[in-house]
């Protein structure tokens, strides 16, 4: 069902893209959510069924986020956002299902 670990810290300059890590601990990953939670709408990305939905997606990302990897090579569920600016810094989290159940708790994996 559920993943994944760690709060790192990012800094970044304006401007810059960055990259927010996260990986999965199981492949078979069937959706992966990106959340900001002190935003309304918090969504800031998800991946379901291949590919990206954007209806219930936070405006302020439209555009400015897509994942490392498309095909979660190596369990890979990284984040990029594009051209941040200051209104960007907060805590981000990475939520990744998959098939097998290992937790349902959301876990921090990152924060801008
Ligand atoms: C980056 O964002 C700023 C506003 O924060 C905007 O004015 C600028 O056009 C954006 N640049 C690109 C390349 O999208």
């Amino acid at each position: 069902y559920y993943c994944f670990s760690d709060l790192i810290v990012v800094t970044v300059d304006p401007g810059d893209d960055v990259i927010l890590p996260c990986q999965a601990d199981d492949s078979s990953i069937r959706a992966v959510e990106w959340i900001r939670p002190d935003l309304e709408p918090e969504s800031v990305l998800i991946y379901s069924d291949g590919h990206l939905e954007t209806d219930d997606q936070n405006p302020s990302f439209k555009g400015r986020v897509e994942l490392v990897n498309r095909d979660l090579k190596d369990r890979d569920v990284s984040l990029i956002l594009k051209n941040v600016s200051k209104h960007d810094a907060g805590t981000y989290e990475c939520r990744v299902i998959t098939d097998n159940i290992n937790s349902d708790a959301p876990l921090t994996c990152s924060n801008l």
